[in-house]
């Protein structure tokens, strides 16, 4: 058990810095994100390789009408989302997606 929440606490330092100064509204996207997104767009783990790009403020051109086409939508490398979340979860992503600094 106590391995077990030591690997999810492992799992957790991307969203970890921002956290303290998120609103109700980013911070249930950045609950949206860790269920359904990290899993291809987190930093590598151990256990697995990176699937997607690392995502930030400025992922699909910093543009949030892009980035909601994006999640909605998918590619052919990534399973859309417009039947999963309905459009306020979508917001509340791309504004948690927007509280993300830059990689570069
Ligand atoms: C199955 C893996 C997978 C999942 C799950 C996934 N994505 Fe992606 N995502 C990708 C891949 C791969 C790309 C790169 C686009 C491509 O090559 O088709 C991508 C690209 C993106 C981009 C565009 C980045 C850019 O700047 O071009 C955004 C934004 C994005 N994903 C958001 C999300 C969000 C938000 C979620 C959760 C709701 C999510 N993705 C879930 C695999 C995934």
């Amino acid at each position: 058990m106590i391995r077990l929440i030591a690997i999810v606490v492992a799992a957790l330092p991307l969203s970890a810095p921002a956290q303290e100064h998120l609103n109700d509204r980013q911070l249930l996207g950045m609950r949206l994100f860790n269920q359904s997104c990290r899993v291809c767009h987190a930093k590598p783990q151990p256990t697995s390789v990176q699937y997607g790009p690392t995502l930030s403020r400025t992922s699909a051109g910093g543009n949030d009408d892009a980035m909601r086409v994006f999640i909605s939508n998918g590619t052919a490398k990534m399973p859309g989302f417009r039947y999963h979340f309905k459009p306020a979860e979508i917001d509340a992503i791309v504004a948690y997606l927007k509280t993300i600094p830059s990689p570069d």
